[in-house]
């Protein structure tokens, strides 16, 4: 692999392939951070305690490991013995591999991906004979490069972390990464979902030992996108005085609270935003897959019965309210009963988050607002594409509207800022965004919070 800037290409099948929202955002590859003194952590420890900061990524932010098993069955012969070198055990890299973009290889990748609701069990579970894994739970390394054990392609989440590191945090004492297998989702209460619920368990034993190993300081929780909703959960899943002991902000960039609009393009057409040498479709059907994209559907609650989609082929029109129909009518019949059991009820409500709140948020970039398809259907793709506010991904009635609700609650510290010509994930590079989180991040180091918080964006005028 060479070192240095990736092909545009690249950049943009990464954007393709990312099986929902998140956009990796690459971006040329620098050197790792400088080598730390031996001790220097401790010394400085001894001085300066700051509360502990935990990275949560959006959805392609994450790298997955998988190995197959004995149970797998090979699409094609190039999906036997792809890839070729593999690691102990036999686990190589899932998500991001740039391999996939030669042809017959994004299949196997798109085999292996694809996730299977087991109405049986009412859960989703992995292909057969495909075992995933997140590795290095805990560190930032896999949210910081594209291939965390050579350093390369630097991407995503490493300004962000570097910029911290430079405030004066550490790796693994005070600064910590929490990612996940973005294909899973979590579901409304009594329904199971096993890696969900497994990772909220992880992520939460995690806020626990950073608190501990940092003088009981309560953590910061930094997420992206769809990790915001995540955190949201934890929170909201757990009890009042748990999170006053471990959880002192949660600070979201991006975080798509009601879903998005873009996300019913995904569904219908797949997002393969111009790139002309992945199958469009192959990439589709594997999106349609994933649990998460289901959960980031345009939510009733935020959407109303706006009209978002319309087909001239069926005579219809589709509001966030019509999801089920709309899913029918794409031709994905096996998504209505998990969003109409699972989802649904899950997105119905957004509970307050109980701790105080900094949302980030990307404005005046034009974001799908609604779609229309002609008398060829959804096959043939939109005829028309709307644009309105947001930040390129998330529409604005989502990024901020769903947050109002938690103003209104006299206990819940809410604080907006928006980002004007921020991009979805430009948020985690833009100077004025990185200025934004080590300004919320050093008030509350500084014992200051109350009286720096910025009143000088109100969306809610
Ligand atoms: C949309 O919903 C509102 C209330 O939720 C209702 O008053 C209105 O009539 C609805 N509009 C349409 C076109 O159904
Ligand atoms: C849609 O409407 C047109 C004319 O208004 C009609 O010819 C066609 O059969 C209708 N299609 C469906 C799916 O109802
Ligand atoms: C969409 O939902 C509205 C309100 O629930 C309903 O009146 C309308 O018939 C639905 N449209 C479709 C296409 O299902
Ligand atoms: C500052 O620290 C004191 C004592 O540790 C605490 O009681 C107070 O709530 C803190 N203030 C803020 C704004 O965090």
């Amino acid at each position: 692999m060479v070192v240095g800037r990736p092909s545009s290409s690249v950049a943009c099948v990464v954007v393709l392939l990312a099986a929902m929202l998140s956009t990796l955002g690459l971006s040329p590859c620098c050197c790792v951070s400088a080598a730390r003194l031996a001790g220097g952590g401790a010394r400085r420890r001894e001085q300066q305690q700051l509360h502990p900061v935990i990275l949560i990524p959006g959805a392609g932010g994450n790298q997955l490991e998988a190995r197959l098993t004995e149970e797998y069955s090979p699409s094609s012969l190039a999906c036997l013995v792809w890839p070729v070198v593999r690691g102990r055990g036999g686990w190589f890299r899932l998500w991001f591999d740039p391999s996939v973009v030669v042809a017959p290889l994004t299949r196997c990748f798109a085999d292996r991906m694809t996730l299977y609701y087991d109405r049986d069990a009412d859960d989703y579970r992995n292909a057969p004979g495909v075992e995933t894994r997140v590795s290095d739970f805990g560190s930032t390394s896999t949210l910081r490069y594209l291939d965390p054990n050579l350093k390369l392609l630097t991407g995503y989440m490493n300004v962000l972390a570097s910029t911290l590191e430079k405030a004066g945090y550490e790796e693994g004492f005070d600064l910590f990464g929490a990612p996940y297998d973005f294909r899973y989702g979590l579901a409304g209460q009594g329904h199971p979902s096993r890696v969900g619920s497994a990772y909220l368990e992880r992520l939460g034993k995690l806020v626990e030992s950073a608190c501990a190993a940092n003088g009981g300081k309560p953590a910061i929780l930094v997420a992206h996108s769809l990790g915001g909703l995540y955190a949201l959960q934890l929170l909201a899943r757990s009890p009042r005085p748990w999170r006053a002991a471990y959880v002192k902000r949660l600070v979201t960039l991006s975080t798509p609270w009601g879903g998005s609009v873009q996300e019913m393009l995904t569904f219908a057409s797949g997002n393969t935003l111009g790139v002309p040498f992945v199958d469009a479709s192959l990439i589709r059907d594997e999106q349609r897959t994933a649990e998460s994209n289901l959960w980031l559907l345009p939510a009733p609650r935020v959407f109303g019965n706006t009209t978002l989609v319309e087909s001239r082929y069926h005579n219809r029109s589709y509001s966030a309210k019509n999801m089920t129909q709309f899913l029918q009518d794409i031709g994905f019949a096996e998504g209505v009963e998990p969003y109409r059991e699972r989802i649904r009820p899950l997105v119905e409500v957004l509970p307050e988050p109980g701790v105080p709140v900094t949302c980030l948020v990307g404005t005046g970039v034009d974001t799908v607002e609604s779609l229309v398809y002609g008398e060829g259907g959804f096959e043939a793709g939109p005829e028309k594409v709307v644009y309105g506010d947001g930040d390129g991904t998330v529409n604005l009635d989502s990024l901020v509207g769903p947050i109002k609700a938690w103003s209104d609650s006299p206990a819940q510290v809410v604080e907006v800022v928006e980002l004007p010509k921020v991009s979805h994930s430009g948020i985690l590079k833009d100077k004025s965004a990185l200025d934004q989180i080590l300004r919320v991040i050093d008030a509350i180091n500084l014992n200051a919070t109350s009286s720096s918080i910025h009143p000088s964006i109100d969306c809610f005028k």
